[in-house]
């Protein structure tokens, strides 16, 4: 690893968004731990981009709703390197369907919480001592215009209830990112929510998107 490469965590790469922002932080030039919760899933994600020629890239085992997992994986970090400047929350699910949530069962719930929303504030929790030796520290949590209020208050949303419990968690998200960066205000870290847009990926069987695809507000100089 080259000394003044960026170093980035990427949580849920070994596929779908979470890949593909791994193979382009790579190729833009950080060393990219790309964590995925499945040990052979990871390691064929890992292979498939060092045979497109993408060497500066290693997986890291951590499921984002096992605690142990993440210290692990953590103390695994720990000993490969001095500090972490980027961590990116990316691992989601989407939730079974039906999600209404006047019958809806508060098991499932729970379930999208535990992965969506707990499992990026325990992961960054745990990468926060690691996060602060950088002298440029970003956290980057991978939410979802469901995540919007206004989306979801708006019956022009073709989504509209549908992934209601997906997208409460992407709400409690950017409650998060919004709380977690007015902490940190007077410090060197920067912490944003971002989403895609939709995309075609297993998280929606790949279907095509009803809505057209909408301009992306791109993040302010300010918050880069
Ligand atoms: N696709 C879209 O249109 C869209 C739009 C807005 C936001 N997003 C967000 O983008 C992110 C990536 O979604 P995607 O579309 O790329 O979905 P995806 O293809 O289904 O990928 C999800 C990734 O998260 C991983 N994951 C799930 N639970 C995990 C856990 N407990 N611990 C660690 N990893 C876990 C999956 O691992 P396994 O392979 O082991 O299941 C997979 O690597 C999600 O946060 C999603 O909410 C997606």
């Amino acid at each position: 690893m080259n000394a003044k490469m960026k170093i980035a965590l990427v949580t849920g790469a070994n596929k779908g968004i979470g890949f593909e922002t791994a193979k382009q932080m790579a190729q833009l030039g950080c060393f990219v731990y790309l964590a995925s919760r499945d040990r052979a899933k990871g390691l064929d994600a890992v292979n498939r981009l060092k045979g497109l020629g993408i060497s500066n890239i290693e997986l890291i085992e951590m499921d984002v709703t096992d605690i142990h997992s993440i210290k692990k994986a953590k103390q695994e970090l720990e000993s490969r390197i001095e500090a972490l400047d980027v961590l990116i929350n990316n691992a989601g699910i989407a939730g079974e369907l039906p999600q209404n949530l006047s019958t809806g069962e508060v098991k499932n719930l729970r379930k999208v919480f535990e992965t969506n929303f707990f499992g990026a504030v325990q992961t960054t929790q745990e990468f926060i001592p690691l996060l602060k030796k950088s002298n440029q520290p970003r956290i980057v949590n991978v939410s979802s215009e469901l995540g919007s209020l206004t989306v979801h208050s708006s019956t022009q949303n073709p989504n509209y209830g549908i992934y209601a419990a997906y997208g409460c968690s992407k709400t409690a998200l950017n409650a998060f990112t919004v709380m977690l960066a007015n902490e940190f205000r007077n410090t060197n870290f920067k912490i944003n929510s971002v989403t895609p847009g939709y995309t075609a990926t297993d998280l929606n069987q790949h279907r095509e998107c009803k809505q057209q695809r909408r301009v992306q507000r791109p993040l302010s100089e300010e918050q880069l």
